[in-house]
């Protein structure tokens, strides 16, 4: 049985609950003899600056550069407000996207059938729901330099952020975007916001010719990052993967999170270079949630999103998408069975605990590998 190093960082809030059923499921693999995970946890965001001072620890980012996957729970909360910019829980999420190289991040909105009734949109618009929105994780406004507010000294101070975009980044996030898509539906939809900047003029360039030069079977088409928005929530089927800049990719991820019925859904993947000989890649898989402190330690969050994360990382960094697609299965078939945590309940639903949620998912693996 092969063995697989996960490095668990739970973070802050709600992490820690949605994590341990993670473990549930990681263990599940190891009672049925299809994979060993061999498990060390660590700190990220508040926690770690209780324990550190920082956002993260020199020993656990190296822990995290040795594994063969990351998972972490969620970062942040209001009782941090008040820590210095650069010790704030997310410095540590960012750094570990930054150092490991994750400059792909795939979020994938699915509808489970069961839960078309949980979103907010109709049941038309949203059912049989899967797109895929490849955001841009390690460059644009995020990391770019200048990054400060400057005393004008006259009483004003001047905040700035750098939005910028070399070539080679738009087009390392493009061939992701364009090598999901060969597996999905063919068709890329790029966004920017070529009107007004200057970084959307070139990406808009760099990926039409990225499209002529290499992905001519598949179809491209662009939309400015705010018509984007606006049909993701009037007509989001039309879309199969979505490819943009990371803060337009952060928004706009939130937005399609509420098409499957609930934030707690929504997996994630944030992913390296792969290595041109071995194939290995660096890799860390996230809920797209937040840590939720209102309801963190009630054992009332939603672990769906986190378990779906693990199933992202069988299937991107062990190999395994057998087994990715049993735990999506074990999902949809919870949800069909009615059981629902208080985000995602509808009409005849048992409202159960995160506990028994993972639970639940565990059972359902066992009943499904049996036949
Ligand atoms: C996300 C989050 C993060 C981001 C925060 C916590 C820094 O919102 O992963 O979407 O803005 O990237
Ligand atoms: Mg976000």
């Amino acid at each position: 049985m092969t063995t697989h190093k996960l490095f668990l960082l739970p973070g802050d809030g709600i992490g820690p609950d949605v994590m341990t059923q993670v473990e549930k499921i990681a263990a599940w693999f190891g009672e049925a003899g299809l994979a060993h995970f061999e498990i060390e946890k660590g700190l990220v965001g508040g926690c770690a600056f209780e324990a550190h001072g920082k956002a993260i620890s020199e020993g656990d980012m190296r822990l995290a550069q040795a594994a063969d996957a990351v998972l972490l729970g969620a970062v942040g909360g209001a009782r941090w407000d008040g820590v210095p910019y650069d010790v704030r829980p997310e410095a540590g999420l960012l750094r570990l996207r930054k150092d490991m190289g994750l400059f792909a991040n795939l979020r994938p909105a699915i509808c489970y059938p069961a839960l078309a009734e949980a979103s907010s949109l109709k049941r038309e618009v949203v059912e049989g729901l899967d797109i895929m929105i490849v955001r841009e994780l390690t460059g644009g406004v995020y990391f770019g330099e200048p990054k400060q507010i400057i005393d004008l000294g006259n009483g004003q101070k001047r905040g700035i952020d750098t939005q910028v975009y070399d070539t080679f980044e738009i087009e390392r996030i493009g061939r992701v975007a364009f090598d999901l898509a060969r597996k999905r539906g063919g068709r890329v939809t790029s966004s920017e916001k070529r009107n007004v900047m200057k970084s959307g003029v070139l990406w808009h360039e760099v990926m039409t010719a990225l499209h002529a030069r290499e992905f001519s079977d598949l179809k491209l088409d662009h939309q400015l990052a705010d018509a984007l928005g606006m049909q993701l929530v009037r007509w989001p089927k039309q879309f199969d993967v979505i490819v943009t800049d990371n803060l337009f990719g952060d928004m706009l991820s939130d937005v399609a999170s509420m098409l499957t019925g609930s934030l707690g859904m929504l997996p994630s993947a944030s992913l390296g270079e792969a290595d041109p000989v071995s194939g290995q890649r660096h890799a860390l898989y996230e809920p797209v949630h937040g840590s939720a402190p209102d309801i963190a330690g009630q054992g009332i969050a939603n672990p769906i999103a986190m378990i779906a994360s693990f199933a992202m990382a069988l299937r991107y960094s062990f190999g395994m998408a057998t087994e990715a697609d049993l735990v999506e299965r074990a999902i949809a078939s919870v949800l069909q069975d009615g059981l629902r945590t208080a985000d995602i309940q509808g009409s005849a639903t048992t409202t159960i605990s995160t506990a028994a949620m993972g639970q639940a998912v565990k059972e359902k693996l066992t009943q499904l590998a049996a036949g």
